[in-house]
């Protein structure tokens, strides 16, 4: 070997982003590379293009989540779209690890985008409640996943999913109708791929490893007898699609790579980039850190004070120095807020370009999300408030759904 200069041996700055379903950390001091991302998991951006096909599959403009690109890649989706126009059936899966007692604004991403996409497409939906995931990775017992689960089931309806369509189970529950599935697709990963895949370390627990068949398994029509009946002779051609954070893909590269082999459709998909922490774009809006995430449980003075002190300012140190300067909305955590909330384009243009030319200050773009964010707690609560339990069971019971 060559000698070489100690610059080019000690790989100090060059520490890669990590992404995984358990960890999102971006380099030090930069965001999370989406584009990075893509390349490395063989996705594909979503295109303009795209983007206008579905506005004329679904006569409808498309959702902000996708012109702005916040749901930005996906796998298969033009054949779905394709499969959907030819009137062929198809469903719409995604799913939640209760980790804490109620979800936060990461969690609307999500869920927020797939009644969209229910009620644009009038198809049903399955919403998996991975209890079983939170047990093994979490410092958590099995009662307070089943608490948490209930407690997040409830959130979940409160958003405003159709239950003649909608069908949300949780593991623990379930896993008989999921296990035959679970089996076969467990037989055909060793576990030299399931390593590859998801990094885990021989000093991990078993229970990690033998986890991922059980999110794959609802991506297959035939995990849900009741809903799709074994007598249908197109059983097999029923496709799936998933509105999931990117950090899910993994599972779905698996699912994908298997599929055929047990005789079904790959799952499609649509990924959504990361609900930013308060603290910066380095990592997600995390359950388990309460400082990093607004919850929708949280009391208006609670947002308040988040968004305040903690919520990462791209604007000046001082007045003097906004005014002169603007604003640097790349990294300005409120401001990406507002993106995800606010609806309205025209008012969003108006706020960036008032904030980034300095005529507006930190001080009322905060106030603005702060009165957006608990508004939308506000319209929350009173609708949660009325999620009873015989609800929460019927949205749970295995039955036959209507679409
Ligand atoms: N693993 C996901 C989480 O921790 C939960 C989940 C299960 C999921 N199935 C899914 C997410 C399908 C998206 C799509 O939150």
């Amino acid at each position: 070997m060559t000698e070489t200069t100690p610059t080019e041996t000690t790989p100090t700055e060059t520490k890669e982003q990590v992404i995984t379903p358990w960890e999102v950390e971006a380099a030090p001091g930069g965001s999370v590379d989406y584009m990075k991302l893509v390349d490395q998991f063989g996705s594909t951006v979503i295109s303009e293009e795209l983007i206008a096909r579905f506005e004329r599959v679904t006569g409808k403009k498309a959702h902000h989540f996708l012109r702005r690109g916040i749901f930005f890649s996906h796998r298969d989706l033009k054949e779905l779209l394709d499969h959907h126009e030819a009137g062929k059936k198809w469903f719409l899966y995604t799913g939640r690890g209760p980790s804490s007692g109620s979800l936060h604004f990461g969690h609307l991403l999500p869920f927020t985008f797939t009644k969209y996409l229910q009620d644009a497409f009038n198809v049903p939906l399955v919403i998996q409640m991975t209890n079983d995931e939170k047990f093994l990775w979490k410092d958590m017992t099995l009662e307070e996943s089943i608490k948490y689960t209930h407690n997040n089931v409830k959130d979940i309806i409160a958003l405003g999913f159709d239950i003649q369509k909608t069908f949300i189970f949780s593991n623990l529950e379930y896993i008989q109708y999921l296990y035959p599935n679970v089996l076969k697709i467990a037989r055909c990963v060793n576990l030299n791929q399931i390593q590859n895949i998801f990094g885990f370390k021989e000093s991990d627990v078993i229970g990690k490893f033998t986890f991922p068949p059980v999110q794959a398994a609802p991506c297959f029509p035939d995990s849900f007898p009741h809903i799709f009946s074994s007598d249908d002779p197109e059983i097999k051609n029923i496709r799936c699609l998933i509105p999931c954070a990117i950090d899910q893909d993994p599972y779905f590269r698996m699912t994908r790579d298997i599929a055929h082999r047990i005789g079904h459709q790959k799952p499609a998909l649509i990924h959504s980039k990361f609900f930013p922490a308060l603290q910066g774009h380095n990592t997600k809006m995390s359950a388990s850190d309460v400082n990093s995430a607004v919850y929708l449980s949280d009391t208006p003075d609670q947002v308040k004070d988040k968004i305040k002190k903690h919520a990462f300012s791209g604007g000046g140190a001082t007045k003097e120095e906004q005014e002169k300067n603007g604003a640097n909305l790349s990294v300005d955590i409120t401001y990406e807020y507002l993106t995800f909330l606010l609806e309205d384009d025209e008012q969003l243009k108006d706020i960036a370009e008032k904030y980034s030319t300095g005529i507006m200050m930190t001080g009322e773009i905060k106030q603005i999300l702060i009165d957006l964010m608990n508004k939308v707690i506000a319209r929350h609560k009173e609708a949660r408030s009325k999620i009873t339990d015989e609800v929460l069971s019927s949205f749970m019971s295995i039955r036959k759904l209507n679409f």
